[in-house]
């Protein structure tokens, strides 16, 4: 593409993407397609010539736009929120132009040492001591399967060598309300099914910790090996934060691995009222944070902060002639740190963030966010037909109508169908609850009062 013809375009889309967040409220956040609805508008053929930019830009505003569920609408409460800020939408696209490959330091210098940079201030803006060590995965699944594969490393000696054949099967700990990523990261292990053990939870939904401590002595007894124990700050369903200081005493006493999962809660810790909540985290083995979650930097940024990360390259490392350094040893690897070879310069958009709102600013906006979580709660509490269904612990309302699974899923999906909002549920005592989800950087207190006059609403609508 002749670089006029680049100017004009890059130009174009620059425009698109500023009237798009600008004007992201008043298009639908979820426009209800049937499933096919894109596949079916599209030719099956690849075209055998180039096309012209215009035309693909086009299709892409009038097939594809409409068609996708906008989490960056302020409206988008569903999930948990993962919001694009300008300032991280701009580090994205110079990532992009610069695309580099930061496999080895030769092979991207800068994009080594601003992973280096950028996880060491975020480090130091949650509040966690030097020892831990960053390095940016694209997802928490994969940052917790690369901590959890050091960690079985370590309970393994010779796994590294020979695998786990002919060995005495692991076992990972987690509580029952915790994410499907650390048992999926157990089986990845060649843990199996029965390498995951759930221990239950208290009348908040935070891990027993002493189930957790009667599980492991009796596994223990039965020949399991333990390998890591995982308590999670912010858990998907309703957000609750385990007691994570008794739990990385319980470790250090048994010499299991604590890997903390903090994918969503961890920038919290910006709050000092809920740094205190997270005590004791500090004391873990490892520690995952999303910035994609709740630090308004776009897909995908999660950072695995590791107190051994000598046991990561441990695990991981493998240099070929190819891929052999003269720097190596002065300097990091970041291949070394998981499964990838080639990675993107995920660091650029982080560093944009938070130099764009500073420490300040990111921890006012969160704090803004705990408290529409807590407004919208107190609504829910002062109505007779609706409650809380768990304590909330940080920026999430998990609550229900008071008339049953269908009557909830019914006014979910006349919600969702307005396009004005768009909540998820889960389930809590096996029962159905709605999620309402505060953490994207443009929701305001009216966005939260209008889902509540919304729900109200589908809830008339539907009864
Ligand atoms: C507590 C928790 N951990 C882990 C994950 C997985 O995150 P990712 O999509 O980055 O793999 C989620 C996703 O919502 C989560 O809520």
């Amino acid at each position: 593409m002749p670089p006029d013809e680049f100017r004009s375009h890059a130009e174009a889309v620059g425009r698109w993407i500023a009237g798009y967040l600008e004007h992201t409220r008043n298009i639908p956040v979820y426009t209800s397609p049937e499933p096919g609805f894109l596949k079916s508008r599209l030719p099956d053929e690849p075209p055998g010539g180039g096309e012209a930019m215009e035309v693909i830009l086009e299709d892409f505003r009038r097939d594809v736009v409409p068609g996708l569920t906008h989490w960056n609408h302020p409206s988008f409460f569903g999930y948990f929120a993962t919001s694009a800020s300008a300032a991280g939408i701009l580090g994205e696209m110079l990532s992009a132009a610069v695309n580099v490959n930061a496999m080895v330091w030769k092979s991207g210098p800068a994009a080594t040492e601003l992973e280096d940079v950028s996880t060491d201030w975020l480090r130091r803006m949650l509040g966690l001591p030097g020892r831990f060590e960053g390095v940016i995965n694209d997802t928490a699944s994969s940052s917790t399967l690369y901590a959890l594969a050091a960690a079985r490393n370590r309970a393994y000696p010779d796994a590294h060598a020979h695998g786990l054949f002919g060995q005495r099967p692991g076992r990972v700990y987690a509580s029952e309300q915790t994410h499907s990523s650390v048992e999926k990261a157990a089986l990845t292990l060649g843990l199996g099914r029965t390498g995951y053990r759930a221990i239950p939870t208290d009348d908040r939904y935070r891990l027993d910790v002493s189930a957790l401590k009667m599980a492991i002595e009796e596994d223990r007894a039965a020949g399991f090996v333990p390998v890591a124990i995982v308590p999670t700050l912010g858990t998907t369903s309703v957000a609750a934060i385990d007691p994570v200081a008794e739990v990385v005493d319980i470790g250090r006493e048994l010499g299991v691995w604590v890997h903390v999962d903090a994918a969503y809660g961890g920038p919290a810790a910006l709050v000092p009222e809920v740094a205190q909540r997270f005590a004791g985290w500090e004391g873990a083995d490892s520690i995952v944070v999303n910035p994609h979650k709740w630090l308004f930097t776009p897909m995908d940024c999660s950072v695995l902060y590791c107190a051994h990360p000598e046991e990561l390259v441990r695990t991981f490392s493998i240099v070929p002639e190819y891929l052999s350094t003269a720097e190596g040893a002065e300097t990091r690897s970041l291949m070394d740190y998981g499964v990838s070879l080639g990675r993107r310069m995920r660091s650029l958009k982080l560093w944009f963030v938070m130099r764009y709102f500073g420490r300040f600013g990111l921890r006012a906006r969160i704090e803004e966010h705990l408290r529409l979580a807590e407004l919208f709660a107190s609504w829910v509490e002062a109505s007779d037909e609706w409650h809380v269904a768990a304590p909330v612990e940080l920026g999430l309302v998990a609550f229900r109508h008071v008339e049953g699974d269908d009557r909830n899923h019914a006014i979910m999906a006349r919600v969702n169908a307005s396009g004005r909002a768009f909540l998820t549920h889960t389930a809590v005592d096996d029962q159905v609850v709605l999620r309402l989800a505060v953490g994207n950087v443009r929701t305001t207190e009216d966005d939260v009062a209008d889902v509540w006059a919304l729900l109200q609403d589908a809830a008339a609508a539907s009864g």
